[in-house]
């Protein structure tokens, strides 16, 4: 078997040591053994690591210090940070949010097993690609499952896709919490069986568990990005699978949070959006398919990081990497109405009363402190779930932001926001949509009129037929 990876374990614990050295080791990995902090940077400089096991009484450079070595120097190093107590880090002022914004991933409490600092450095190294499952060469029997309906979640029959292996088992749902599992996760892909399902069946959705939504998300981002410029997929489908994975990727980071997999599949999801972009010579067409989508709250995030996208495309200071940026806070710039009552977010703005509405514009607040515990996403995202609904002439919230004061991609995301909301609203055509929005002369004053020229650009730029 192939070396995986290396890690350090910095700690003066021997037994506890020597038991997770030897664990790690069982599974190849390559572990370099330190017991102060000193030496620990030197291990770190010397050569990458994939993650550091690191204890907070490591003394002669504090754990502490460590910390803000490897934030510098190392920013992607996986870090679990091991104490005996959590009142140990109370007692010098520090919270386990001041460590995560230091960069630590998982804070685990000891005496713990050697298993389950395993699993967390593991579930970031490999089991979240696709192309490291293993594959059996057998096709097994189908399997009755009695699981609760919480654990599952779904993808449209007609939008399912997998390689010459399957990922992941695939389930299809029965009753309340009853499935049958159809095929099972490094079997041959079997495609006549789900073919069964749909045809004599009726079968619409078929299931995955929760926990293996980041190898969908992975392995549709693979895809991807291999059929954009190919005619081996319509612009349609491909338009529609992209809507889906980040359906899905939205629903990763409202349940299970951000990690430097997630910022990485996002970065990935924003590539093949800006790839949707570039293949499409026919952009009314495209804009078409769009309509015959069910578009509900996450599906808005899709939209309106296309159209920031789609913008960002036509401007001059908008570079490959802020692309992504942008079409990051396009997907997130919602994040914070997952912290708001379900009353209030399930309600139209229209019909909330004020008080109800006062609460509502605290969401971009309660996105940025959602996202504040993860040092690795971009600053310019955070920025942008905080200002995307500032509004030039200071009609905005939450902080009544004015022309120059609001960050440029913040203005970038709110036009392709309020546009997105007023398609979704009307259930127009978006040319139609744009005609409107154009000619609403409240709404002019209020977005910066260069970034709606781009806007309407980026629409007749793809299809000189479209005007
Ligand atoms: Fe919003």
């Amino acid at each position: 078997m192939i070396c995986m990876a290396s890690i350090v374990i910095a700690d003066t614990d021997k037994e506890w040591v020597a038991k997770l050295k030897e664990y790690f080791e069982k599974y190849q990995y390559e572990v370099s053994l330190v017991d102060n902090g000193k030496k620990c940077q030197i291990a770190l400089a010397n050569k990458k690591h994939s993650a550091i096991i690191l204890d907070f009484s490591i003394k002669d450079h504090s754990s502490i210090s460590v910390l803000k070595y490897i934030k510098i120097n190392c920013p992607s190093l996986r870090v679990i940070f091991t104490l005996t107590n959590l009142a140990e880090l109370e007692e010098i002022g520090l919270s386990k949010s001041d460590l995560k914004h230091l960069g630590v991933y998982d804070i685990v409490e000891k005496p713990t097993e050697p298993e389950q600092i395993f699993k967390l450095i593991e579930l970031y190294n490999n089991p979240t690609l696709w192309n490291k499952i293993e594959r059996t060469g057998e096709t097994k029997n189908e399997e009755n499952v009695d699981e609760p309906d919480d654990n599952f979640d779904k993808i449209s029959s007609k939008t399912f896709f997998s390689g010459n292996t399957t990922i992941y088992d695939i389930y299809i749902r029965l009753k309340q919490d009853k499935y049958v599992k159809v095929l099972h996760r490094g079997d041959v892909f079997d495609q006549q069986r789900l073919d069964k399902y749909i045809n004599e069946k009726n079968v619409e959705f078929f299931y995955f568990k929760k926990e293996d939504r980041i190898l969908y998300i992975n392995f549709m981002n693979k895809l991807l990005s291999k059929v954009t410029n190919t005619e081996k997929i319509s612009q349609k489908s491909q338009a529609s699978l992209t809507k889906t994975l980040t359906d899905k990727y939205i629903n990763e980071v409202f349940t299970g949070g951000m990690n430097p997999r997630v910022v990485e599949e996002g970065k990935a999801i924003c590539e093949n959006i800006h790839g949707l972009l570039a293949r499409s010579d026919d952009m009314k067409k495209l804009l078409d398919t769009f309509l015959e989508m069910e578009i509900d709250e996450e599906g808005q995030s899709f939209l309106v990081s296309f159209f920031s996208i789609a913008i960002g495309k036509e401007l001059n200071w908008v570079t490959e990497r802020s692309v992504q940026t942008l079409g990051m806070g396009g997907m997130l710039h919602d994040i914070g109405k997952i912290k708001l009552p379900d009353n209030i977010r399930n309600k139209k703005f229209s019909e909330m009363t004020d008080e109800e509405k006062e609460i509502y514009k605290t969401h971009p607040q309660l996105g940025v402190e959602l996202l504040q515990d993860f040092p690795f996403l971009p600053e310019p995202v955070r920025q942008i779930v905080l200002q995307h609904h500032e509004r030039l002439d200071g009609s905005g919230y939450p902080h009544r932001l004015t022309g120059m004061k609001i960050f440029p991609m913040a203005k970038v995301i709110a036009i392709a926001d309020e546009f997105v909301n007023q398609l979704v609203e009307t259930k127009m055509s978006p040319v139609e949509v744009l005609n409107q929005f154009i000619r609403n002369e409240e709404l002019m004053i209020q977005f910066d009129s260069n970034l709606l020229r781009s806007f309407l650009k980026s629409f007749i730029s793809n299809n000189k037929k479209i005007a």
